[in-house]
């Protein structure tokens, strides 16, 4: 049995399936007609999973994202997440977007505390989480300031501590790195990982980049032009914990040209 086969045997067959997405479609309703956004999908991810989702702007990702967090309903089909068919906004899940989002009349701990106020979670437990949290990427000593003292990066970092405060085992992530430059955005891939095989949490992200999605998934689906349908999964062999040298490593480089080419063919078609 291949490296490849190995990995996608043990995923299905360990662990536990936390999403589970069955025959899920969505067209919006809007006052100019129809608008089809998502052709039934059929899409599980397992416990400790890290699963990245490309797919060209237009084609249902970020719809995809918020019927999971039950921000949206799906048109047809049902999403189950730790079992439970989602029809509401629920608190099993973080959510990073692409923008920070943090606000700005609140210090880098109190934004950070924002889901364990909403949630009325014991306040000093959590404050010491947040902290470690916050320490965990790099930004310790920085928990006084206000979001417009941090860099870009900095201030994603703290959306993703926000995300993870209140222990979510699933964390949804929308294009998270899109607006930051190339290189922070490499920082911001390691650092991911790290957070990922540090706290096991189950993510799904989103993104345009092919090699941030070969870089970060331990499966990427490849979507279609919209209505968005999964055109292919591919399950990335490449051992982790991955240094940014992966980025020459030959699987690494044959894997991102046939996921580019998936995209070429597909336009050509
Ligand atoms: N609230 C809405 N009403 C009508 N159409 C929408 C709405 N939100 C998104 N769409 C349409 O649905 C499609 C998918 O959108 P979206 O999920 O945001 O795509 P992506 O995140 O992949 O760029 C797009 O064509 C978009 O114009
Ligand atoms: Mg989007």
């Amino acid at each position: 049995m291949s490296v490849t086969n190995l990995r996608a045997a043990s995923t299905s067959e360990a662990a536990r399936p936390v999403i589970e997405i069955r025959k899920v479609a969505k067209t919006y309703k809007t006052a100019d007609g129809d608008v089809p956004s998502l052709r039934p999908l059929d899409i599980t991810i397992h416990d400790g999973e890290f699963v990245v989702v490309v797919g060209q702007s237009g084609c249902g990702k970020t719809t995809l994202l918020k019927m999971i967090a039950g921000l949206l309903a799906p048109s047809e089909g049902e999403i189950r997440v730790e079992g439970h068919t989602i029809t509401k906004p629920h608190g099993g899940v973080g959510i990073v977007f692409q923008s920070a989002m943090l606000l700005p009349w609140r210090r880098v701990l109190d934004n950070v505390m924002m889901p364990v106020e909403v949630k009325g979670l014991p306040q000093a437990e959590y404050r010491e989480r947040a902290l470690d949290l916050l320490k965990m990427v790099g930004l310790e000593g920085f928990e006084k300031k206000y979001p417009w003292q941090l860099s870009g990066g900095m201030q994603q970092r703290v959306s993703i501590c926000r995300a993870l405060v209140h222990d979510p085992k699933i964390v949804l992530m929308d294009e998270p790195f899109g607006a930051l430059d190339a290189m922070t955005r490499e920082r911001m891939n390691v650092e991911l990982q790290r957070i990922q095989s540090e706290t096991k949490k189950t993510i799904l992200l989103i993104t345009h980049s092919i090699p941030e999605a070969v870089f970060l998934a331990d499966r990427v689906l490849v979507m279609t032009a919209r209505p968005g349908a999964i055109d292919a999964v591919y399950p990335v062999p490449l051992k982790r914990p991955r240094s940014i040298d992966v980025l020459s490593d030959p699987v690494f480089i044959a894997l991102t040209q046939k996921i580019r080419k998936h995209f070429s063919d597909a336009q050509t078609d």
